[in-house]
């Protein structure tokens, strides 16, 4: 008789663990080759993913085509407690990217972002200083600010275009601060005794290696586009879990079938 269920799970895992292998390799290689200290922040977990997928699709294949139900039932687990997990850093992503937003300044084409407009927990990751230093070494090895002065556009240009949170946070002083455009990374003039309660415009500094960088409204800029990126992470987590749900749907039923079979060549 045809087990279409113990197939089907074959197939989807042999899926998965040729998935896997390129992950595996990416992370090793990053692992050997990044020079920055952003692309460092990847490898470890890719690593880990990759050895783990590889890992738990093996299981499902041997477990399956083999009909060992031991390696089958342990698939099966570790299949619930990845669901487990994904589905409540869906939920987790979700709740937590749900607050925070740019604000729309008068006369400008770009948003201005502030920290405290982020969820506690977002903001608590950018606040520690260790993890701070990481992210702007980050920010400042992109050159994000050195693409966007060497634009060389005139002030009319500058103010009406749409920056990116990074580019709005980092590189330029806050509005309020009422500093003079020179270049985009330069501004002339003396603080406005009014903005003086806003830190932010005391961190502004022309020389290129200070800027924004630590001005709380980079670490909101941050937290705005890390905001967007964990929506869509979300998302595709939603497709994922889908897909996992199903495949652990299948695994049940191979399993059964593995139990009837036993079950059957013992009488
Ligand atoms: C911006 O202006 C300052 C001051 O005039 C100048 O030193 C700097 O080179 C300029 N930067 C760019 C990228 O043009």
């Amino acid at each position: 008789m045809v087990r279409l269920s113990n197939n089907l799970l074959g197939i989807l895992n042999v899926v998965v663990f040729v998935l896997s292998i390129p992950i595996f390799i990416a992370g090793v290689w990053l692992a050997n080759q990044a020079s920055s200290e952003c692309e460092k922040f990847l490898d470890k977990p890719m690593i880990v993913l990759g050895v783990f997928l590889m890992a738990v699709s093996l299981a499902g294949i041997i477990g399956a085509c083999c009909r060992v139900s031991c390696l089958l039932w342990l698939y099966l687990c570790v299949m619930f407690i990845l669901i487990l997990l994904i589905f409540c850093f869906t939920v987790f992503a979700f709740v937590v990217t749900n607050k925070g937003a740019g604000e729309a300044v008068s006369g400008r084409g770009y948003k201005e972002y502030k920290l405290g407009d982020y969820s506690h927990w977002l903001q608590k990751r950018v606040e520690s200083g260790k993890n701070w230093d990481r992210i702007r070494s980050c920010v400042q090895e992109s050159k994000v600010c050195q693409k966007l002065a060497n634009k060389g556009d005139s002030v009319q240009q500058f103010f009406r275009q749409n920056l990116s949170p990074l580019q709005s946070g980092c590189c330029k002083p806050p509005t309020e601060c009422n500093l003079q455009y020179v270049n985009a990374t330069y501004w002339s003039g003396k603080i406005s005794p009014g903005s003086a309660d806003n830190q932010d415009c005391k961190e502004w500094n022309n020389d290129p290696s200070v800027l924004c960088y630590n001005c709380n409204s980079c670490k909101a800029g941050i937290l705005a586009s890390i905001k967007d990126d964990w929506k869509k992470v979300a998302i595709v987590n939603v497709v994922f879990l889908v897909f996992l749900v199903i495949v652990y749907s299948i695994g049940c039923c191979a399993f059964r079938n593995n139990r009837n079979d036993n079950y059957y060549m013992k009488r």
